[in-house]
Parts: C-alpha cells; sequence; structure tokens
C-alpha cells in the first residue's frame, strides 16, 4: 500500500480540504478520512459500511466486478484443486504457503490440542435440547475462554496468542461435532489424532459404538475442498465483527464466539440452511419454479431466492463456480441423484435469464449448492452453517491476529444523532401517554 502522491479535494463551507488517497496493491483506492473531522468537523456517513474500508489487510483481495478471490495472492481455484485445508489455514494464519515440515508441525500442535476438557461435557448437558448447533458452538467457545484464562493476557506474548489460535483450530471440530451427537443423543466420540484435520472431524460426526466409521476419500475431499472456499473472505459480517470485539482486547475466543453469532444469521452463513429449506419447500409444495421466481419478484419477503445475491461480487461468486462443479462430481461418485439439485439448477437457469437478477446483479453464492454437498455427506441442515464456521475459522483467526499486529484502535464508529434535543425532565404525574 501506498500513497504515492494522490489526493482527493473536498470542498466544504467555501473551504478546500486536501484529503489522502491510499493504493492497494492490487490498485484499489481509498480516500484516508482519518483526519477529516479534525480538518472540517464533519464524519461520513455509510449504513452497513457499503462503501467504508474499515482497514488496510493483506490477507485476501476479492474483486467482485471480475469474480477474483485470492487468499495472500493465490487464487482461490488453484488452492481448492491443490491444497489441503491446513495448508490453506496455515498460508492464511502464517502468510505463506507452509514448507512440509512447516505443515507436519503445525498439524501436530492442532492435533495435540484437540481434546476438549472432560469439564466441557457437562456444557451440551446444560442447554435446552432446542439450542441450534450454531448457539452451542458460540457458547462453548465462549467458554474457553474461561478454561484458558491466559488467552486473556492483555500483553499478548507470542507463544500465548499461537496456542490460542492452535487451541481454536484445534477445539473447534470436537465441539461441533459434539453439538452434533448432544443433538442427536448419541454418545460423544474423542477426537482421533492419527488421521488429518478432516477425517477426525468426519469421524467425530459418524462413529458410532455399534458401527466403526470408514473414511471415505470422497467425503473428506469434498469436505476439504468446501473448507478451503470459505476460509476467508476479507471484511464480512462475521469477520468485521472479530475484528472489533478483538479490538476491545477480549479473548480471541470471545471474538469468535461474537462471529459464530453473526454467521448465524440468515442474510449470512445461515443462508446455506436456508437454501435447503427453501428448496425442499419448494419440491413438497410442487409449485413450479416460475411460480417461485415471480413470487421472488413480487417483492415478497418471505420468499427471497436464498443462496443468491452478494454485496460484494457483482458478476459471479468463484466460490460457486467450484460448488456447482464439485456438487456434480461428488454425487456422481456417490451415486446420488438428488431432485433438489435439479431444482436449484432450474432456479438458477431462470433467475440468470430474467430480467430481475440480471439488472440488479444477482448471481448464486457460495451458499447456493453448498447445502446440497453437505446433504450428500450425511450432514445434517441445523450444522450446515456450523460447516461454514468450521472452514471460516482460520480466516477469522488471520485477521484477529492482523488487528493486532498492526495495533488497531479500538472499533467504535460514529453515528449522527437523530432523537428528541435537550428537553427538562417530566415528573411521572405529569407524563401522557402519547401512544
Ligand atoms: N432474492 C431476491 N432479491 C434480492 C436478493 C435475493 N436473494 N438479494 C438481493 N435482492 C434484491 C433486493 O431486494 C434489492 O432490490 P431493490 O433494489 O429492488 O430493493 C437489490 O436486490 C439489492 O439487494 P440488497 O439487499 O440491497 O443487497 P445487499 O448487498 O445489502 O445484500 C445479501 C446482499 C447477500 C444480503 C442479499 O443479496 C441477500 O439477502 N441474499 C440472500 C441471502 C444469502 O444468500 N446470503 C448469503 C450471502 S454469501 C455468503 C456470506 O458471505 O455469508
Amino acid at each position: 500500500m501506498s500513497e504515492q502522491n494522490k489526493f482527493a479535494k473536498l470542498e466544504y463551507d467555501g473551504k478546500v480540504y486536501t484529503l489522502p488517497v491510499i493504493i492497494g496493491t492490487e490498485n484499489e483506492a481509498a480516500i484516508d478520512i482519518s483526519k477529516l473531522r479534525d480538518m472540517t468537523g464533519l464524519i461520513t456517513l455509510d449504513p452497513g459500511y457499503k462503501n467504508t474500508g474499515s482497514t488496510q489487510s493483506a490477507i485476501t483481495f476479492l474483486d467482485g466486478e471480475t469474480g477474483i478471490l485470492r487468499y495472500r495472492g493465490y487464487d482461490i481455484e488453484e488452492l481448492a484443486e491443490h491444497a489441503s485445508f491446513m495448508e490453506v489455514a496455515c498460508l492464511l494464519l502464517f502468510g505463506d504457503l507452509p514448507t512440509q515440515s512447516q505443515l507436519t508441525r503445525f498439524e501436530k500442535d492442532v492435533a495435540e490440542h484437540s481434546l476438549l476438557h472432560e469439564d466441557m461435557r457437562k456444557f451440551f448437558d446444560a442447554l435446552p435440547s432446542t439450542t441450534h448447533p450454531m448457539g452451542v458452538i458460540a457458547a462453548m467457545t465462549s467458554a474457553l475462554t474461561s478454561f484458558y484464562p491466559r488467552s486473556l493476557d492483555p500483553y499478548r506474548p507470542p507463544h500465548e496468542v499461537y496456542r490460542t489460535m492452535v487451541r481454536s483450530m484445534a477445539k473447534l471440530p470436537t465441539i461441533a461435532a459434539w453439538a452434533y451427537k448432544a443433538s442427536k443423543g448419541h454418545p460423544f466420540n474423542y477426537p482421533d489424532n492419527t488421521v488429518d484435520y478432516c477425517s477426525r472431524f468426519l469421524k467425530m460426526m459418524f462413529a458410532m459404538p455399534t458401527s466403526p466409521y470408514e473414511i471415505d476419500p470422497v467425503l473428506v475431499g469434498a469436505l476439504n475442498k468446501l473448507l478451503i472456499l470459505h476460509a476467508d473472505h476479507e471484511q464480512n459480517c462475521s469477520t468485521s465483527t472479530v475484528r472489533i470485539v478483538g479490538s476491545s482486547l477480549a479473548s480471541l475466543y470471545s471474538a469468535i464466539a461474537a462471529a459464530i453469532n453473526a454467521l448465524g444469521g440468515p442474510l449470512h452463513g445461515g443462508a446455506n440452511q436456508e437454501v435447503l429449506v427453501m428448496l425442499r419447500k419448494i419440491k413438497e409444495s410442487g409449485v413450479s419454479t416460475k411460480t417461485f421466481i415471480d413470487k421472488v419478484k413480487s417483492g415478497d419477503k418471505s420468499a427471497r431466492l436464498m443462496g443468491f445475491g452478494h454485496r460484494v461480487y457483482k458478476n459471479f461468486d468463484p466460490r460457486a463456480k467450484i460448488i456447482k462443479k464439485a456438487c456434480d462430481d461428488v454425487l456422481n461418485k456417490l451415486g446420488i441423484n438428488d431432485p433438489l439439485l435439479g431444482i436449484a439448477k432450474e432456479l438458477e437457469e431462470a433467475a440468470l435469464n430474467d430480467d430481475y437478477f440480471v439488472s440488479r446483479k444477482l448471481y448464486p453464492n457460495v451458499d447456493f449448492y453448498s447445502g446440497i454437498i453437505y446433504q450428500a455427506m450425511n450432514i445434517p441442515e441445523e450444522m450446515f452453517t456450523v460447516m461454514f464456521a468450521l472452514g471460516r475459522l482460520p480466516g477469522w483467526i488471520a485477521q484477529w491476529k492482523e488487528m493486532l499486529d498492526m495495533k488497531q484502535a479500538i472499533g467504535r464508529p460514529r453515528q449522527v444523532y437523530i432523537g428528541a434535543t435537550q428537553r427538562a425532565f417530566v415528573p411521572m404525574d405529569k407524563r401522557v401517554d402519547t401512544k
């Protein structure tokens, strides 16, 4: 990033102010307004941060107009094709693709911390059975701060930071699998540290005392790819949450727990579950895809086309392209013929040829096809967003670490106040109910 002697001029109240322009390594330009209030008394207003850069970052580059997504400079297509999720985690966390010995060391460290403290088992019983697994994993992640209070050390010694990062990577899959087991009333499986990260998770999810789990390379490969595709996405809602919570020097676990809660919303990661619900409803009600699309276009809020549209991608979402192909591959390899895939393809075709979607630049996003793969893997719907969280974890951690390393000030936006101006206190006997 550099300033390259570019400036923007702002004219206000008869005065001209000069503001520096920051140019990123991919030539993205931003007006630096950090001194704007001191200079002019003005702040900027941008609800939803549609046009606001909250930070400079060297982790992920995405260009929504041309459908580019790169982690640390590497195209998502290449990473999804050639790398393992653990390699991508190293890339995001430490800045470069790991050598074999670095990767082995990291995998070993993560495996060593994959157990949960036995006291945590009680929490799984304590939550009501109606708790969504996202609620369970958020609560359990939050609880990690109590088990590892040194994660709160405000001086952040590097070895403690590393250990907290590793523990987060190690324990979330165990927490996620146990949340699933608890929801089923099945016994918990302990992590098997002799197998890789994805196989370990699948074993914890599906092994039963009555039937040991056979690792299926097709499922492991699919999971690996899905986790890579979700691993980071620059300053999205949950990642911005991580950075803002972390900026108060709360522990990494607290920041991740907050991000999990942000991710769970249906407009963010929760959309992958909603897509399946939508496809199933279409199938069960027997309505045609055309009728459904017409309902979406009518502005009926209960009929949004879930898995479509994106704040940043306005051409196509490169992750959706890869997932759509993976979906065909996995279902073929597993010999599954899922009618929901047919409905999804019909919806996509109809939307991509309809002016409502074309004019608003609405394309399938990462969530449109991922649920169909998860379903083929026997992962239940309520766990879809948990899978997204497992994938996004290294991104959240990398962004938290970057925020700490750059000593970012506490996140604290301003506002334009639009409420009542000063008024005198009214005693109780003089108050009138105006509603
Ligand atoms: N179905 C129907 N209309 C839509 C959709 C959709 N999925 N998405 C946007 N629109 C319309 C919206 O009604 C608006 O129309 P108008 O200009 O007539 O009012 C226009 O397109 C612009 O939409 P917006 O809501 O202002 O755009 P945004 O950038 O604020 O929202 C979004 C982005 C992802 C929240 C939105 O597209 C959406 O709700 N999509 C469905 C949920 C979804 O799939 N979310 C997952 C996002 S990708 C994974 C992730 O990063 O979490």
